[in-house]
């Protein structure tokens, strides 16, 4: 997708697969021009389990995306799911090689190998190198050594792992949808690019993806990400409770709870009725939206505690200073942010893509993958510095697997 400076991100969730392509202009801005998405059924909990389904749901997103934007999409950028994802820290050193002693892009690529040189179990692979701080001749706190002079380049580096088999399934079903994989992204890192600003990643704050069958807890302070964790409960979980609750179908629960489900009971007027759809053999009924509401706020609060019990495991038992902030389908729901600010007893504020047609937290995730590659570089565009990211090694080692399974 180089001609027309196109990048196609894929999210691909337990409720939806969203395919969101952004064109990236001379100026280095992204306009969010091809969206496709298709209800996405072989997923569980983030991890596919029917590749079938997920190959056909791939494929329906992808062409709606290639309608909108009028040509073929030959690859993407996949989102990676925090469950399987392990964080390490590590170091690279190098000598600068230049005889001017000045530090190039090859410098930093070179360092940011040589970080990546870990012992990992053989159940994984490296997903992301991300560089938190560079060391130039003992000088630490650089953000961007490239054009410094030095002689001793070090690099204190986040590596991003992956189970083996969780990416190879996802890489599967993305090739067998017809596409190349240009990347990997950790949503998390996604979501970030759109929902949180400088001074939130820089202050410390807490940022939740609801999604259908996930949620993720993802922590960023000084600027960097701290930790990930993936909690198996998510929107299906509230569909499924109303559908018990209410004595209905699953597919009328999630309907009535997309019309009318709010997360706080107290915002609901008391007195107000809405109908529940009829079902075989079985008349309308009324029903109060408090009572719904109160069938959905108990279960959003557990997500909410089990968020704020990953934040105690990771070491942020104390409200981190720039709040929560909220993404993904379930805090479309009015009042999740409002429950939120109760639970972490800090600030809440939901967030979404500010384009047109995107404009929903459902698609934070896709635009995210976009901008990420846009900001990193793995994507080769104009106005860009080429090499700060992981992604082009990980185009060659996407390569060297599909090699080596025809081996
Ligand atoms: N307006 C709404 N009100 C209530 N719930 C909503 C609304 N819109 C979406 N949801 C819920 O959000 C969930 C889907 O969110 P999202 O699209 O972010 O999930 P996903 O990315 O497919 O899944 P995951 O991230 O868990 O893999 C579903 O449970 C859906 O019912
Ligand atoms: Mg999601």
């Amino acid at each position: 997708m180089a001609r027309r400076n196109l990048i196609c991100g894929m999210d691909i969730g337990t409720s939806h697969v969203r395919a969101i392509v952004g064109e990236i202009l001379n100026d280095g801005s992204v306009n969010i021009i091809g969206v496709g998405t298709s209800p996405s059924e072989g997923l569980k909990k983030g991890v596919i389990v029917d590749l079938d389904k997920t190959v056909e749901a791939i494929v329906r997103a992808v062409e709606e995306a290639e309608r909108m934007v009028g040509s073929s999409i030959p690859s993407a950028y996949i989102g990676i799911v925090g469950s399987h994802v392990g964080l390490v820290n590590n170091r690279g050193v190098v000598a600068v090689s230049g005889e001017d002693k000045e530090i190039t892009e090859e410098d930093v690529e070179r360092v940011l190998q040589a970080a990546r040189v870990i012992a990992l179990p053989p159940d994984r692979e490296i997903i992301d190198v991300l560089p938190r701080e560079f060391i130039v001749d003992g000088y630490d706190g650089i953000r961007d050594p490239v054009g410094m002079v030095g002689v001793r380049l070090e690099v204190d580096a986040m590596i991003i792992t992956g189970m083996v088999t969780s990416i190879r399934n996802l890489v599967r079903c993305v090739n067998r949808a017809g596409l190349e994989i240009d990347g990997l992204v950790l949503n998390s890192l996604a979501n970030a690019e759109v929902c949180l600003s400088r001074d939130e990643k820089e202050l410390g704050v807490v940022l939740l993806d609801m999604g259908g069958g996930t949620t993720d807890v993802a922590v960023f302070q000084h600027g960097h990400l701290k930790s990930v964790a993936v909690i198996p409960v998510g929107g299906d979980h509230i569909t499924n409770d109303i559908a018990v609750g209410l004595r209905t179908p699953l597919q009328v629960a999630e309907k009535f709870k997309l019309e009318h489900g709010v997360a706080l009971p107290s915002l609901v007027p008391d007195g107000s009725y809405v109908e529940l759809q009829h079902i075989a053999g079985r008349e309308a009924r009324r029903v109060q939206p408090r009572e719904l509401a109160m069938i959905i706020e108990p279960r959003v609060v557990e997500i909410l505690q089990m968020a704020a019990g990953e934040l105690r495991r990771a070491g942020c038992g104390e409200p981190l200073p720039a709040g929560v902030v909220l993404t993904g389908g379930v805090a479309v729901m009015r009042g999740v942010a409002e429950l939120a600010e109760q639970v972490f007893n800090a600030p809440a504020r939901v967030s979404q893509p500010g384009y047109i047609g995107v404009r929903s937290p459902v698609y934070s995730t896709g635009v995210g993958i976009v901008h990420y590659v846009q900001r990193t570089g793995g994507f080769q565009g104009r106005g860009r510095k080429g090499g700060r990211s992981a992604l082009p090694d990980l185009l060659q080692r996407v390569k060297n697997w599909f090699t080596g399974m025809f081996e």
